[in-house]
């Protein structure tokens, strides 16, 4: 069988951090985020499809070194496909029913028992949900009591959202699903597909998966998966290999190679690689990208540094994003996607 990932996405939300790195790479506790799903895939899954453009040659290189023991297809839109589109270019890759996931979801969901319940609704897709409260910022369904879906509404106004139950970003669909996306044009898969799914079939499901679920497209939500996934672990605190911590971090992720210099102070932050803050810092829920270098004094609250930026000592920042090298060529001024209100 065979799973899409849906990796394509240029993760305009997640900037500066993306400027330099597809965001299925960004790394969630020392991991890229795209391990994660790899990991969860059952082994009846034995082809993965990673739906790629930006930033195409870097998730090449990653699973050159790492397959997960499936077979792995690096499949590059000419441009992008939007989700919809993504999936219909990778048909040719298509053997039956499919999995398909977005690429920036951490979740517990069990695969296996999501596919066994499709089969007994006999259903033509099947979608995961989850609960949330901010359901503008997802796709929201209408269901029955039976996990029948009566409509999809893409980031409906919270007045016009028929429940609170959203999209959780993977599906199983039946290869029919394939017959209703147009070829070599941006389609989405929430806006145009699902809709036209339900009414002509009827046959959509939807499946409420267990334990935890986070969407990982926003700088708000990397500090929380982490914040999760450290509570999962029983921590506080977790550094990479050949990381030097002489200050206090609480609640937070220190990467590989990474120097804390003494008398700094940490706390929700999410160190990158290589990365020094020097003496008697203070970051308070912050990213910090790679190779980024903090002076001494420096006090930092919701801040974003990309990679590679130096902050000089005793800086005061709060709620921004530094970046002064100059924005990738193309890359869009906003999401080109499932854009909130459109
Ligand atoms: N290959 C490819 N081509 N991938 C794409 C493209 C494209 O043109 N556009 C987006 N993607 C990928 C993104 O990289 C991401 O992994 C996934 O498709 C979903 O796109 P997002 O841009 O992250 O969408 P969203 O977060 O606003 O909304 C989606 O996810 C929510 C759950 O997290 C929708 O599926 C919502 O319905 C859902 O609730
Ligand atoms: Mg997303």
């Amino acid at each position: 069988m065979e799973a899409i990932i849906l990796a394509g996405g240029y993760g305009t939300r997640l900037r500066p951090l993306t400027y330099t790195r597809a965001k299925s790479l960004l790394p969630i506790m020392n991991q890229p985020m795209v391990s994660y799903l790899m990991r969860m895939l059952p082994s009846e899954v034995s082809k993965v499809i990673l739906a790629v453009n930006y930033r195409k040659d870097q998730i090449e290189e990653y699973f050159k070194q790492q397959t997960f023991g499936k077979e792995i297809i690096v499949n590059d839109e000419p441009k992008p496909l939007g989700t919809g589109g993504a999936v219909k270019f990778a048909e040719k890759h298509i053997s039956g029913p499919f999995f398909v996931l977005n690429a920036d979801i951490i979740c517990s969901l069990d695969i296996s028992k999501m596919i066994k319940y499709h089969k007994k609704k006999k259903a033509a897709a099947t979608i995961s949900l989850w609960p949330v409260e901010r359901v503008s910022e997802f796709g929201v369904v209408d269901i029955k009591q039976n996990g029948n879906v009566i409509s999809f509404v893409e980031k409906p106004k919270p007045e016009d959202a028929p429940s609170n139950l959203i999209n959780a970003g993977a599906y199983y669909l039946q290869p029919e699903v394939l017959d209703y996306i147009a070829t070599g044009r941006l389609v989405s898969m929430e806006k145009e597909i699902f809709p036209q799914i339900i009414s002509d079939t009827g046959r959509f499901y939807g499946y409420q998966l267990s334990g935890y679920w986070i969407d990982v497209g926003r700088i708000q939500s990397y500090i929380d998966v982490h914040k999760l996934l450290l509570t999962e672990k029983n921590t506080d605190f977790i550094m990479g290999k050949h990381t030097m911590n002489r200050g206090i971090a609480t609640t937070s992720c220190l990467g590989n190679h990474v120097t804390i210099h003494s008398g700094v102070h940490l706390s929700e932050c999410v160190v990158l690689d290589h990365s020094i803050i020097d003496k008697n810092s203070s970051c308070t829920h912050c990213v910090i990208g790679e190779n980024v270098q903090i002076g001494e004094d420096v006090l930092l609250r919701n801040v974003v540094v990309g990679d590679a930026e130096d902050i000089a000592a005793e800086t005061k920042l709060e709620n921004s994003i530094v970046w002064n090298q100059s924005i990738p060529e193309d890359y869009p001024k906003k999401q080109i996607g499932n854009v909130i209100g459109e």
